[in-house]
């Protein structure tokens, strides 16, 4: 069964979905394609960003060198153009599809995030989020993504092609490991879709990049977050304590790994 999708833009800064709806909403996710993903297996078969180090990785190293892509982007493209994030088109399944994040984005991004509840558990999605940051991080997508010759932060879109979320990857060493990181929208909440779009960037990192292991880092009390990463084949590797840094608070963290 198919749930009608809601409107993102009218719904998103007024619906609050409690984890008691969340599990109450019927889930419309359909089996991704019947190949078993690469790697360790995923309990179920199916990443601002928690971009928990929003303030740390200003200074943001794409290939894990030390090298701040960032600084690349004052520099002028070799042809004198502005770099460009180049197409892409993944499936999901039925509802959901994954393209680039665009610019034109811009209005959904901050239509959809500037939500304590979407920043409450991540520290690199700043509340309240405005222009400036959609353009610092619409820099990140676009430096990582003429790094590695293709885009590596996702734009997660429904059967519309509307933004409902974004996932993408930090510290992405081809051949070795990364780290991921996720949002979706509020009125998608608890319908399977992030455990689904979660399965499938795992497996496209471990069919085209070969990555043996990717890391996740968790608020400890973002329980949807650590079951999306356990239904995924995540295992929890430690406590970090007093990790995170929001408002003046400290918060631990879990690490969670998908070693294959
Ligand atoms: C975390 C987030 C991505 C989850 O997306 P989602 O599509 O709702 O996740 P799914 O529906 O695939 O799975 C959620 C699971 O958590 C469970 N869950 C939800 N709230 C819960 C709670 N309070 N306690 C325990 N489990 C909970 C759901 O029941 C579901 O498990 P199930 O399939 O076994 O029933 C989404 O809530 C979000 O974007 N939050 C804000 C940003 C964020 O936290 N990003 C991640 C940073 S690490």
């Amino acid at each position: 069964m198919v749930d009608r999708e809601p409107n993102v833009s009218r719904q998103a800064s007024r619906q609050r979905a409690t984890p008691a709806t969340s599990r109450a909403m019927t889930r419309v996710i359909e089996p991704l394609d019947p190949e078993p993903v690469i790697g360790a297996p995923c309990a179920v078969n199916l990443g601002v960003p928690s971009w928990p180090d929003w303030g740390e990785r200003r200074g943001y190293s794409g290939s894990g060198t030390g090298v701040n892509i960032c600084s690349a982007l004052q520099l002028p493209a070799a042809d004198g153009q502005p770099a460009r994030i180049p197409p892409m088109h993944r499936p999901v399944n039925k509802q959901v599809h994954l393209t680039e994040i665009r610019r034109a984005d811009e209005p959904a991004f901050l239509a959809l995030l500037n939500d304590p509840d979407m920043s409450r558990f991540t520290c690199r999605l700043p509340y309240p989020y405005t222009r400036e940051a959609f353009e610092k991080w619409i820099g990140i997508v676009t430096a990582a993504a003429a790094e590695y010759g293709e885009p590596i932060h996702w734009a997660i879109r429904n059967a519309a092609g509307e933004l409902i979320g974004g996932i993408g990857f930090d510290n992405l060493i081809k051949g070795h490991r990364a780290e991921i990181g996720y949002w979706l929208a509020k009125p998608y909440w608890g319908r399977g879709i992030m455990s689904s779009v979660v399965a499938k960037a795992c497996q496209v990192a471990g069919r085209e990049w070969n990555l043996v292991r990717i890391t996740a880092l968790v608020f400890e009390n973002n329980l949807a977050s650590v079951r999306v990463l356990e239904k995924c084949g995540f295992e929890r590797e430690a406590r970090l304590r007093k990790y995170f840094s929001r408002d003046g608070e400290f918060s631990d963290a879990f690490l969670y790994a998908r070693v294959s």
